[in-house]
């Protein structure tokens, strides 16, 4: 395996800062929940709060809808959310958008519990791979067709340590 640095950590905190400067504006006189989709966005959703300056709650949803590097694009909940979301604002933080299957059909479900308001937050997108259009609302960076880890990000449960973004290539 190879890997090849995308993003640095000092990149990365550089953006995040900019999308935590936007969303606290957008959401300032709002009472905002964000609903982080584990594992992948743990990380981002970690940093991004702590530069948040708006009054934020936090809640967790497990999905799963990738296996062995292949989106299967069927939504699996692990865990689903413990509280009611009618009437509130969302904002669902994702680490990154391939397909668009998985965030297509969670934003199905959330919309479905009739939110006040629900808007998308990702780390990363890779426009190239879109299956199904899905609008993000705020985005750190676009992608091309690469594989990565870190940063919350895994293959096969590893990598997700790395402070960093790296792309994850077979060796030639
Ligand atoms: P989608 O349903 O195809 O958009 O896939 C979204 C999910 O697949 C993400 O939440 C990730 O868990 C996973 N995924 C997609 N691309 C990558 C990647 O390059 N690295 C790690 N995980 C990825």
């Amino acid at each position: 395996m190879v890997q090849e640095m995308l993003f640095s950590e000092v990149q990365i905190k550089a953006r995040i800062g900019e999308l935590a400067r936007l969303i606290s504006q957008d959401y300032a006189e709002k009472d905002l929940l964000l609903v982080v989709l584990l594992k992948g966005a743990f990380v981002f959703a970690a940093d991004l709060i702590r530069v948040l300056q708006i009054p934020v709650q936090i809640e967790f949803m497990t999905v799963s809808s990738y296996r062995g590097g292949e989106s299967s694009g069927e939504l699996r909940i692990v865990q689903d959310l413990a509280i009611e979301v009618k009437g509130r604002h969302l904002l669902l933080v994702e680490d990154i958008v391939d397909t668009g299957l998985t965030l297509s059909r969670v934003i199905e479900l959330l919309a479905s519990r009739q939110p006040l308001s629900l808007a998308i937050c990702s780390l990363l997108s890779k426009p190239s791979r879109r299956l199904t259009a899905v609008e993000v609302d705020y985005l750190g960076f676009t992608i091309g067709d690469l594989f990565v880890v870190g940063y919350g990000l895994d293959c096969d449960q590893q990598y997700r340590q790395l402070p960093y973004l790296t792309e994850l290539r077979l060796a030639d």
